[in-house]
């Protein structure tokens, strides 16, 4: 393993050890609340995105799954899950989330993908590529997950984008802009299907979603209120934005 993906396995076992929702999306989020909101709206894009692609009880990798977050939800929509992460501690709340029914759960070296070709139905990814910061380990891990996926399969992958590329975190992180993330997608060999930004990093709503001033019943519509705010303006400039990308093998 090559030191930049030694140090992402330090830093997400690190954060392991606070509770398992808050490791992979806000540590900061004391009440969850926030958590809670963006796993909602990411689970919503997943599913809505596999019946698109009328992927129904399929077999499904989950790269980069963490704690399992995304994972449960969709073993609990019927699909089988295989969850492949860098960090071993994350996987052991994965492991405790969701048991050892309809799924498997694998620490992989953050490169190589231990997978047969071609067996999986689907793939989804929630803001994992923005932790592989160098562009050709970035293409090389969707070349990977491509060759899992059946011919025809979808890649439904969540990543953060700006309107120019900028790392972040300590150069943990980089935000790449819409362009460069489509351009590794089709260079990995991926058909692009369609792209949605499903909301700005810092849209206004978000810290009152945090101290619980919105109830969770209209977080549905919040969720939608916020795609289509997106939608009208694009990536702001000082903000990052959460875009769905669409794409099959
Ligand atoms: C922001 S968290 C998201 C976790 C999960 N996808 C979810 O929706 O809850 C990013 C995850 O990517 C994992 N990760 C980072 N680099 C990776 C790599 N090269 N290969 C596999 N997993 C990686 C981290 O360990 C962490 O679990």
């Amino acid at each position: 393993m090559s030191a930049p993906e030694q140090r992402q396995r330090r830093y997400w076992d690190a954060l392991a050890q606070t509770d398992p929702d808050a490791a992979i999306i806000d540590p900061n989020d004391r009440r969850g609340l926030k958590n809670a909101y963006l796993a909602g709206l990411r689970d919503r894009a997943f599913a809505q995105s596999l019946a698109r692609h009328d992927v129904e009880r399929g077999t499904v990798l989950d790269l980069g799954c963490g704690t399992a977050s995304a994972s449960h939800p969709l073993l609990r929509a019927g699909h089988r899950v295989l969850g492949l992460d860098i960090s071993l501690q994350l996987l052991r709340h994965a492991r405790n989330r969701c048991g050892d029914r309809d799924c498997l759960f694998a620490a992989v070296d953050g490169r190589h993908l231990p997978v047969a070709a071609s067996v999986m139905d689907a793939a989804v990814v929630y803001v994992v590529l923005s932790y592989v910061t160098d562009d050709a380990a970035a293409l090389a891990l969707l070349e990977e997950v491509r060759a899992t996926l059946k011919p025809g399969a979808p890649l439904i992958m969540i990543e953060q984008a700006r309107a120019r590329r900028a790392l972040c975190e300590d150069g943990l992180k980089v935000h790449r802009s819409i362009r460069e993330w489509t351009q590794l997608l089709r260079q990995a060999g991926f058909r692009l299907a369609d792209t949605a930004i499903l909301r700005h990093g810092r849209f206004p709503t978000t810290p009152l979603v945090a101290v619980g001033a919105i109830p969770r019943a209209a977080w549905p519509w919040l969720a939608r209120c916020e795609a289509g705010v997106a939608r009208l303006t694009g990536v702001f400039g000082w903000d990052y934005a959460e875009v769905r990308f669409e794409a099959t093998a």
